[in-house]
């Protein structure tokens, strides 16, 4: 299968001149999952959000996002939703006076065949409970994640960018999550999925490493994993305090 999105040569700017992104070259190909792995600060939401035309990150610096065969930058988020490209975000918003019945719905209006509860369920909340409660403070950060997992195999898009969806989420259902993941892939969406966990990059068809605003390898999930773990956790450019600490423990 050829490749759905393919990234560019993207790089991201700050207005203030902090180079984030460095030159990103990245394919997901149509029916994969695809893991992003990097450490914090390494710029995995910045890509998400340019590749999905959050607010504020509609026009990278430099390079060429395509989806679908068609060059996206510029676009606002709206637009790259109407051709089948959604994220969820790291910290997803919440909507006062909105119910989850509501939200799922609207979620759902471009997808005839989505079963809102049905959704509900395979995200382990109950919809006799959800259904109508608030998309507001009152759901726990957790509670919140899974809403918006289900809100995603509601609309059931070409591409789904999940920004850290499953962290927040209890350690019991990891495994869960990995064969949700799956099942979304097997009905038609793509995944583009940012996680820090072992078991989830495990059930990857291909995994890519962002490093210091750069990929710097693309392949298996377990040799990505590996090299993830072996580099980047001890790397100087990204955690100083860590390697510190860690020169601290071996003297
Ligand atoms: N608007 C901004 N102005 C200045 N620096 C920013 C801005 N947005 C992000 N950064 C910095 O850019 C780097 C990359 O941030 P980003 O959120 O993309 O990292 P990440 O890989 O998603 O990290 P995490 O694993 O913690 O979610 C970080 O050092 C962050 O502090
Ligand atoms: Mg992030």
């Amino acid at each position: 299968m050829g490749a759905l999105l393919e990234v560019r040569n993207l790089k991201y700017r700050t207005e203030e001149g902090k180079e984030i992104l460095k030159g990103v070259n990245l394919d997901v190909k149509e029916g994969e999952i695809h893991v992003l792995l990097g450490p914090n600060g390494a710029g995995k939401s910045t890509l998400a959000n340019l590749i999905a035309g959050a607010g504020g990150y509609e026009e990278p610096t430099e390079g060429e996002i395509i989806f679908d065969g068609k060059v996206i930058n510029g676009k606002p988020l709206y637009e790259r939703a109407k051709m089948g490209l959604t994220i969820a975000f790291q910290e997803p918003a919440r909507f006062e006076g909105i119910t989850v019945e509501e939200y799922l719905k609207l979620s759902a209006r471009n997808n005839p065949d989505a079963d809102i509860e049905e959704c509900l369920r395979k995200v382990g909340l109950d919809p006799c409970h959800y259904l109508h409660r608030f998309v507001d403070d009152s759901l726990s950060g957790g509670e919140r994640k899974r809403i918006e997992l289900a809100s995603i195999m509601c609309m059931k898009p070409k591409l789904a960018v999940l920004d850290e969806i499953d962290s927040g989420i209890d350690f019991v259902s990891i495994d869960e999550i990995g064969n949700l993941f799956k099942t979304m892939r097997d009905e038609g969406t793509t995944l583009l999925v940012i996680t820090h966990r072992e078991n989830i990059a495990n059930i990857a068809d291909r995994a890519s490493l962002l490093c210091d605003g750069q990929i710097v390898e693309t392949g298996d999930p377990r040799k990505i994993i590996k090299k993830f773990e072996k580099e980047c956790l001890v790397c100087e450019v990204q955690n100083p305090s860590l390697v510190k600490e860690v020169k601290v423990q071996n003297n």
